[in-house]
């Protein structure tokens, strides 16, 4: 196979992360995780205090960052820590910047360039398999209950009551899949994986197997 795109989709703390990871490791395909983006987006509309109502001042903000980023296969310069892009605000404020049609533009053509410049890729998101690459070789949405997936994000990150994490999952959930640009939705074509009952590594096996059924080749 020349070229790879395999698309990763799913809600929240489904275990598209660890296993795109996973993938990138064995196929040695270059990983793109597309949430980074707009939790940047969201962190420095925090930090700037843009409303993340205030559409075209959030699309201007969007603008300053990619021509700060031209030529780099990353958004914005400058490192962002972990605990800063997954903070709880970072966490309610990126899925208001999310639903903005032109943004999502934006974002799209972006991810879009930086799997254009490595061949081979594992680009994970919402909206991957449906939106930004429709016609990828290989598509798998991942899903779990909202209780699995508050009791992962708990195990991976620390922190945070029970009821809180399940609470922000199921808003998360409902903002990614209610929205009217790019929701969240299974593509037609993409392979289904409920990790609700099956350890990480299982799926991983699972993704493992699909890929090399369709001439994923090990290096
Ligand atoms: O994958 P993540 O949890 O880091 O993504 C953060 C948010 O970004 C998520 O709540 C919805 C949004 N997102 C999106 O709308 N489309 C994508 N392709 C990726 C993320």
């Amino acid at each position: 196979m020349d070229s790879v795109v395999i698309a990763v989709d799913g809600p929240a703390a489904a275990g598209k992360t660890t296993t795109c990871l996973a993938l990138s490791e064995i196929f040695g395909l270059q990983y793109i995780e597309s949430g980074r983006t707009y939790r940047i987006l969201a962190f420095e509309a925090l930090r700037r205090g843009i409303s993340p109502e205030d559409r075209p001042s959030v699309i201007s903000l969007c603008d300053e960052l990619i021509e700060q980023s031209r030529a780099r296969s990353q958004f914005a310069v400058g490192g962002y820590a972990p605990q800063d892009l997954r903070s709880a605000p970072v966490n309610v404020t990126v899925s208001t910047v999310a639903r903005i049609a032109e943004l999502r533009v934006r974002v799209t053509e972006l991810v879009r360039t930086w799997a254009a410049a490595c061949a081979k890729c594992v680009v994970e998101g919402r909206d991957i398999g449906t939106v930004v690459f429709p016609a990828a070789s290989i598509k798998f949405y991942l899903t779990a209950t909202p209780e699995v997936r508050a009791g992962r994000r708990i195990a991976q990150e620390g922190g945070g009551a029970y009821e809180d994490v399940l609470r922000d999952v199921l808003r998360r959930d409902r903002a990614d899949m209610s929205r009217e640009v790019s929701p969240l939705v299974p593509a037609e074509d993409a392979v289904m994986i409920d990790t609700t009952e099956l350890p990480l590594a299982q799926v991983v096996d699972r993704m493992v197997s699909v890929c090399e059924s369709r001439g994923v080749t090990i290096p």
